[in-house]
């Protein structure tokens, strides 16, 4: 798949200009872009609960959701500079669960792949097959 890094990072900056971070004063945006072609994005939503916040990647997740879903194919977030920033821990495993080893993420280093950005993630197939397992046990 042609994945167009400026354009997504683009919509990556426009969300970014919405966040709302009065408490870290350090705003992101994230933007994917889906296998079939569609592009999502989310900001920073902060609140004075400080461990309420809400991360620009879990905004783009929402929406994607939100819109009918889908499987990501690539990633980007951005600083208030516009540059890439890495994906934090509980957002790499957002994007694992919708996106998979495959997917790939704009990292501050350069482009890089969820089974490296997440090695060894813990994910649906780890439900499915222990599931599974305890079902031919009964
Ligand atoms: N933040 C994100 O939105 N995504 C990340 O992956 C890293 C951190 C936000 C959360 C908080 O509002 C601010 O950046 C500082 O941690």
């Amino acid at each position: 798949m042609d994945i167009n890094w400026e354009e997504l990072k683009d919509l990556a900056i426009s969300a970014m200009e919405q966040a709302y971070c009065p408490y870290s004063g350090f705003p992101v945006g994230a933007a994917g872009l889906t296998t079939d072609g569609h592009t999502y994005s989310g900001c920073n939503v902060e609140n004075a609960g400080y461990g309420v916040t809400l991360c620009a990647e879990c905004g783009m997740v929402s929406q994607m959701v939100r819109s009918g879903g889908g499987r990501l194919a690539a990633v980007v977030a951005v600083n208030g500079n516009c540059e890439p920033v890495a994906p934090c821990g509980r957002c790499r495993q957002l994007i694992f669960e919708h996106g998979g080893n495959d997917c790939l993420v704009l990292m501050p280093e350069g482009v890089m792949t969820m089974k490296q950005v997440l090695p060894g993630a813990f994910g649906p197939h780890d439900l499915t097959e222990v599931a599974a397992a305890r079902f031919t046990e009964d």
